[in-house]
C-alpha cells in the first residue's frame, strides 16, 4: 500500500477517534444522540434556535439514531426537499402533503419550531405551473396558480409553521433580479417600472393566508458578496416602500472553509440598514454549511489533516461568533444547518465533503464542541 494511502487512512482513523477540547478539558467525541452528549439546541438556547434540514425517513423510526439525534440536538427544523412546490403540488389538481404533514406533527410533538421551505423558487417547481397547453401560461394564469398554491399550503399549516421562505433565490448571480420563468412571464405586471411583481404578490398571498407567520426572502451569497447584499438591500427597500409584507431576510450561508468573519460582518451590516426602514426586520440563518472546497478548486476526498481541521474549526467558530453578536443585537433568532450530518450533505457530489457539525457516524465533531464553548 502506498504511503500516501496509509497516511490518508491514518488521518481518517485519527478523525474518527478525535480527542475533543471542551470547556478546556479533553474528552472523547460523543455520539450526538447519547444522553450524556451536549446538545446544540440547549447550548444556544439563550441566543438562538439551532436546527437542521432533514428528510422524512430521518424521523420515521423513533428508535433510530437519526431520530434521537434530531430530538436531542435541534429545536427548529426544515425539510430538505419535501416541502418544495414540485413535491407538494405535482399536478395542478393534486397535492401531496403526506411527508410535510408528518414532519409538522413531529415538530409539534417535540416542541420543535418548523420552518417552511419554500413557496416560490425557480428550481424544484413543477413545469405545469408555467404552461397553458403547449404555450406559456399568461401572467394572470401564473399569478393565479401561484396564489392558489401559497394560500393552500400556508393555510394548511397556519399557526404551526412559524416562518416561511416565501421567495427563494430571486437575486441572480449577476446581481440583478434573477431571470426565471417567474420574472419572464409575470414581468412588470403593475406597470410601476420594476419586475418584483411576482415576489410582491407572493408575499401578499402568504400574509393573507397566515397573518402571524414570519415571511422571509431567502438567498445565498448575501452573507459573502457585498454586491449581492446591496442588490438584496435595494430590492427589499423598494418592496417595503410598496408595503410588501416582508418580515425578514434568510441567509442561506453555504459558506466556504476560510470564510472571513469581516466579510460576513460587512454583508450583515449592509442588510442591517434595512432596519432604518423597518425596525423589526429579522434575520434567520437558513442553510448553514462549510464547504471544504473553494469555487473552482479541484475536488478530491477531504484529508482530515491537523491543518485542515484547524482551519475548518476556525471557520465555524469565527462564524458563530458573528452570529452570536447578531443574536445579542436582537436581530437573529434561528440558525439552521443544511443537513443532519456529513454523510447526507448535498455537498457530497461524488467526493466526500465534511461540511457539518455532526460527522457521518453521528458523532459531534470538534467544531461542534468549539462553537458550543462560545455560547
Ligand atoms: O426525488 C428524485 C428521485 O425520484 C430521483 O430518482 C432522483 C434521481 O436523481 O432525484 C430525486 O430528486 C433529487 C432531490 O434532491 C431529492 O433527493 C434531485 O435530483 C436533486 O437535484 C435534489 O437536490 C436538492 C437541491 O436542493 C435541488 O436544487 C438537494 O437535495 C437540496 O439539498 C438542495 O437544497 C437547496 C435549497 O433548497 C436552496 N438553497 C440551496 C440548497 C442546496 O442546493
Amino acid at each position: 500500500m502506498k504511503i500516501r494511502t496509509l497516511s490518508k487512512i491514518a488521518a481518517f482513523i485519527t478523525a474518527a477517534s478525535l480527542i475533543m477540547t471542551s470547556c478546556g478539558s479533553k474528552q472523547e467525541s460523543q455520539y450526538a444522540y447519547e444522553d450524556s452528549a451536549p446538545s446544540l439546541a440547549e447550548a444556544f438556547k439563550d441566543h438562538f434556535r439551532v436546527g437542521a434540514a432533514i428528510n422524512s425517513w430521518d424521523i420515521s423510526d423513533p428508535n433510530s439514531n437519526q431520530y434521537k439525534t434530531i430530538v436531542k440536538q435541534f429545536n427548529t427544523l426544515v425539510m430538505e426537499n419535501e416541502s418544495k412546490p414540485d413535491h407538494l403540488h405535482p399536478a395542478e389538481d393534486r397535492y401531496d402533503f403526506d411527508a410535510f404533514d408528518k414532519f409538522v406533527d413531529f415538530c409539534v410533538e417535540h416542541d420543535i419550531t418548523p420552518r417552511g421551505h419554500c413557496l416560490v423558487w425557480h428550481s424544484q417547481v413543477p413545469g405545469w405551473m408555467f404552461k397553458d397547453g403547449n404555450k406559456d401560461a399568461s401572467a394572470e394564469l401564473l399569478l393565479e396558480r401561484m396564489k392558489e398554491h401559497i394560500t393552500t399550503v400556508v393555510t394548511r399549516y397556519k399557526g404551526k409553521v412559524k416562518s416561511w421562505d416565501v421567495c427563494n433565490e430571486v437575486i441572480g448571480d449577476d446581481g440583478q433580479l434573477r431571470f426565471s420563468d417567474w420574472s419572464r412571464i409575470v414581468g412588470d405586471y403593475d406597470g410601476d417600472g420594476d419586475k418584483y411583481d411576482f415576489i410582491e404578490e407572493a408575499f401578499r398571498a402568504a400574509r393573507e393566508a397566515d397573518p402571524d407567520a414570519r415571511l422571509m426572502i431567502n438567498d445565498y451569497s448575501i452573507e459573502s458578496s457585498t454586491d449581492k447584499a446591496i442588490r438584496m438591500y435595494n430590492a427589499v427597500k423598494q418592496m417595503l416602500s410598496e408595503d410588501v409584507p416582508i418580515d425578514g431576510i434568510g441567509f442561506q450561508m453555504h459558506i466556504g472553509k476560510g470564510q472571513s468573519p469581516e466579510g460576513l460582518k460587512e454583508c450583515f451590516d449592509i442588510l442591517k440598514r434595512l432596519r432604518d426602514i423597518k425596525p423589526d426586520l429579522v434575520f434567520e440563518v437558513t442553510e448553514l454549511d462549510v464547504n471544504c472546497y473553494g469555487w473552482g478548486q479541484e475536488k478530491k476526498d477531504v484529508e482530515l489533516t491537523d491543518e485542515f481541521l484547524e482551519e475548518f474549526n476556525k471557520t465555524y467558530t469565527d462564524t458563530y461568533k458573528v452570529l452570536l453578536e447578531l443574536a445579542d443585537e436582537g436581530i437573529l433568532d434561528s440558525v439552521i444547518m443544511w443537513g443532519l450530518h456529513d454523510g447526507v450533505s448535498w455537498l457530497n457530489d461524488g467526493h466526500q465533503n465534511y461540511p457539518m457539525l455532526i460527522d457521518k457516524d453521528l458523532k459531534l465533531k470538534e467544531a461542534a464542541y468549539e462553537v458550543m464553548d462560545l455560547a
